[in-house]
């Protein structure tokens, strides 16, 4: 069953938690969709973990697009969400509506994300009144490293608290239909979950959200440049993939790579044929 906007709000509603991962190309998408994940997010992150950036700054539209529209060819049940770019929607309101509708029509996706609560809560609604549905970013937002001062979990002060709520409040009230909350004090992340109908997905947010978010390859051991607390690892693919590379190598050098049953045949007669004719020149 595909998931839709109504299903996810009906899990909170059931209680029933919301799975979501980060997915930027098509095989990936196949196989979190035949896991039964939920929603997958095709994140910024992507300048990170596939493009090799240090931060999500310059990642383009062209970029998310080109990964949103692979995953979509993947998905068959997950609902898919992709990130608006840096730039691709604070600017103004337009941006952000022609933005956002360039990432559904070319990147065939189900939603986008923004980073940024009341601030921004009138690119929300516009985007909302075009009928694309919006998941809100808040807490730790990677696109304002710059002024956040670094990667630092968030709101841990009362007011900071207090303005995490308000903005909370703000999106659900511009018509974003679920939240992530990245790097935010665990309690912090529960209570205002409690005040909001619609759903929360967490990331570095504990476990009282209504979801959990991960980028994969931090679950699955493939990225070491840095390992968040919070990414747990479910599995070591990024050493099982190192020595399947490993493995390669040596079988390809000591000649047992590829095998007669690996290779395509031809009739004795049209190579002797053909030694011939060279050897007549
Ligand atoms: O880009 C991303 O992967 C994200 C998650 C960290 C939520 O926004």
């Amino acid at each position: 069953m595909k998931q839709t906007v109504l299903t996810l709000q009906a899990k909170k509603a059931q209680g029933e938690k919301i799975s979501m991962l980060t997915c930027y190309d098509y095989s990936t998408a196949k196989l979190m969709d035949a896991a039964g994940i939920d929603m997958l997010l095709v994140g910024d992150s992507l300048g990170n973990v596939i493009l090799g950036y240090e931060d999500t700054i310059s990642v383009t539209m062209e970029d998310m697009i080109h990964h949103s529209a692979a995953v979509a060819r993947g998905a068959k049940s997950a609902f898919i969400v992709t990130d608006m770019p840096f730039l691709s929607y604070q600017a103004s309101v337009y941006d952000a509506v022609i933005n956002a509708g360039r990432i559904m029509k070319e990147g065939r996706s189900n939603a986008v994300k923004l980073e940024g609560g009341a601030i921004i809560s009138e690119q929300i609604r516009a985007i909302v009144h075009a009928s694309i549905p919006v998941v809100a970013h808040l807490g730790m937002t990677p696109q304002s490293v710059n002024t956040l001062g670094g990667f630092k979990v968030q709101a841990k002060t009362l007011d900071a608290a207090r303005q995490l709520l308000s903005d909370a409040k703000a999106v659900e009230a511009a018509g974003a239909f679920a939240v992530v909350f990245e790097c935010v004090p665990a309690k912090l992340a529960e209570y205002i979950t409690s005040q909001l109908t619609i759903p929360t997905i967490g990331i570095g947010a504990g476990n009282g959200c209504d979801g959990q978010v991960l980028v994969y390859q931090d679950m699955l051991g493939m990225f070491s440049d840095y390992q968040p607390k919070f990414a747990r690892r479910f599995a070591e693919i990024g050493s099982a993939m190192q020595e399947a590379f490993r493995l390669y190598r040596t079988k390809m050098q000591d000649g047992s790579f590829p095998s007669q049953e690996e290779s395509f045949f031809i009739a004795d007669a049209i190579i002797d044929q053909l030694k011939q004719e060279a050897a007549q020149v």
